[in-house]
């Protein structure tokens, strides 16, 4: 056997999964979210969504890692070596890689906003006396200008590869342990202050009652849906992530707390973004229409609008475009690290060796996905572009099924007592509590993925 590599501590085995966890589905996806399915009503179907089914499912993916000590792949095949279960792996596994490919492009806009923020390009246009819809199309047009030209894109996507590409050379413990503990307590500062500025602003409580303000009539299937999708994609479910990581876990730690502290710290982020985002764009009276709030126009569009009407504009500016780079950054090396794990296991690559596999072609992928926006957008696959491709076939369909079927295999098919041992540390801890978890993985959270499936395919 070889000796495996471990996180740390505890802290910093919360620190990297958490880093994991937090990406743009806490900034940009969770308030659109909110927005669309009736404020706090969404929040209380969604703090369900994480109790009953989140925290039970990463509980699944976490045994599969901890238990085996091997990759997404490696994992289901050592448990039942003479079955194709392994598939369910591989599904996770190429996931993981086409989400690679163009969340290194989102991480690139990320930091080329960071640059902007700080030598004040970003607001170069916005002069004294312009008029908020002005302001609007000025930030729009350089989001679709940027996004859409052939080169301006590429210098990021580079440097975002190289410095994954060193935290990643280095390892788990001098790499990604290090970084994430470094990076993460400065990005919850960050958060607090912004926090602070964004519920200091005139108005500012229209935004929070907006945002705390139960809309039960909104309650509907679909609400729940958009939850459970909401919280499966910022747990990061299905992807690799959480069993890749968990791998590095000690035998001794307790995954139970670990889960629960995940889950907690990456709804914090997403409840504080809530509490910088609603306020900021109510305070300045922006939109109304629901546009504002969507994805990438929220980050690039609607909040440099705000930015630009606050004194130290480029302060706030470079401060959230900061938390914005961590979030992806930490996000990308763990995901990345899916592959690199498979290929050290599998191949018996030495690090390096993996590293460079998995790295080197994205220097090929992530900018044809970042000209698929522009040149290259008449190439389409059914119907869309490759980054759309990429991304709605991912979230869509292969990581709810690779969720189902990891829930079915852990719930059903793995060696008796395993997920039991596992959960409990062989009946030391959180024993009163597996029960529970055992039905939810095993009935609760499949029947609930295939209503998703089900509902999509009607509706
Ligand atoms: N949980 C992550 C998020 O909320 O953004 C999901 C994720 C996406 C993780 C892309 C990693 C990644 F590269």
């Amino acid at each position: 056997m070889s000796e495996k590599v471990s996180f740390g501590s505890k802290i910093s085995l919360i620190a990297a999964t958490v880093g994991s966890a937090v990406g743009l589905g806490n900034v940009w996806r969770f308030p659109n979210e909110v927005q669309e399915n009736g404020g706090a009503a969404f929040l209380v179907v969604y703090i369900g969504c994480i109790l009953l089914l989140g925290i039970p499912v990463m509980l699944a993916e976490f045994s599969l890692g901890r238990g085996t000590g091997l990759d997404t792949v490696g994992a289901f095949k050592r448990l039942t070596p003479s079955k194709p279960w392994w598939g369910i792996g591989v599904i996770s596994l190429l996931a993981s890689y086409m989400i690679t490919c163009f969340y290194m492009v989102v991480a690139a806009w990320t930091m080329h906003y960071l640059w902007g923020s700080i030598d004040g390009s970003l607001y170069a246009g916005v002069g004294e006396g312009i008029t908020a819809s002005d302001m609007k199309d000025v930030f729009a047009t350089q989001f679709s200008d940027f996004v859409g030209s052939a080169w301006s894109p590429m210098l990021w996507i580079v440097i975002v590869l190289a410095v994954n590409m060193f935290i990643l050379l280095k390892g788990v413990k001098s790499g990604i342990e290090r970084m994430s503990n470094a990076l993460m307590p400065l990005l919850f500062v960050i958060l607090l202050v912004l926090c602070g500025v964004a519920l200091s602003l005139p108005n500012a409580d229209e935004g929070v009652e907006f945002f705390l303000r139960p809309d039960f009539s909104k309650l509907n299937a679909g609400v729940f849906i958009s939850a459970l999708g909401q919280a499966f994609f910022s747990l990061s479910l299905g992807m690799g992530i959480l069993i890749t990581y968990s791998s590095y876990f000690p035998k001794k730690d307790n995954l139970t707390t670990t889960a629960v502290s995940v889950s907690f710290c990456d709804f914090l982020v997403a409840l504080l973004m809530g509490f910088i985002i609603f306020p900021a764009v109510r305070s300045f009276g922006i939109g109304g229409d629901g546009s504002e709030l969507q994805s990438a126009a929220l980050v690039f569009v609607t909040l440099p609008q705000v930015f630009a009407q606050m004194p130290l504009t480029q302060v706030w500016s470079a401060l959230f475009f900061l938390l914005l780079v961590i979030a992806a950054l930490t996000s990308t090396v763990s995901i990345s690290e899916v592959s690199i794990l498979f290929f050290q296991e599998k191949m018996r690559f030495s690090r390096k060796k993996a590293t460079l596999l998995v790295i080197l072609p994205l220097l090929i992928f992530s900018p044809l996905c970042s000209l698929s926006q522009g040149v290259l957008s008449d190439m389409t696959l059914f119907g869309k572009n490759l980054f759309d491709f990429l991304d709605s076939t991912t979230t869509n369909y292969m990581l709810p099924i690779a969720a189902l079927l990891t829930c079915i295999y852990v719930g059903w098919v793995v060696p008796k007592g395993f997920f039991r041992n596992e959960v409990t540390n062989n009946g030391k801890v959180a024993v009163r509590f597996f029960p529970i978890v055992r039905v939810l993985v095993r009935y609760l959270a499949p029947i609930m993925i295939l209503s998703v499936f089900a509902y999509q395919l009607m509706s």
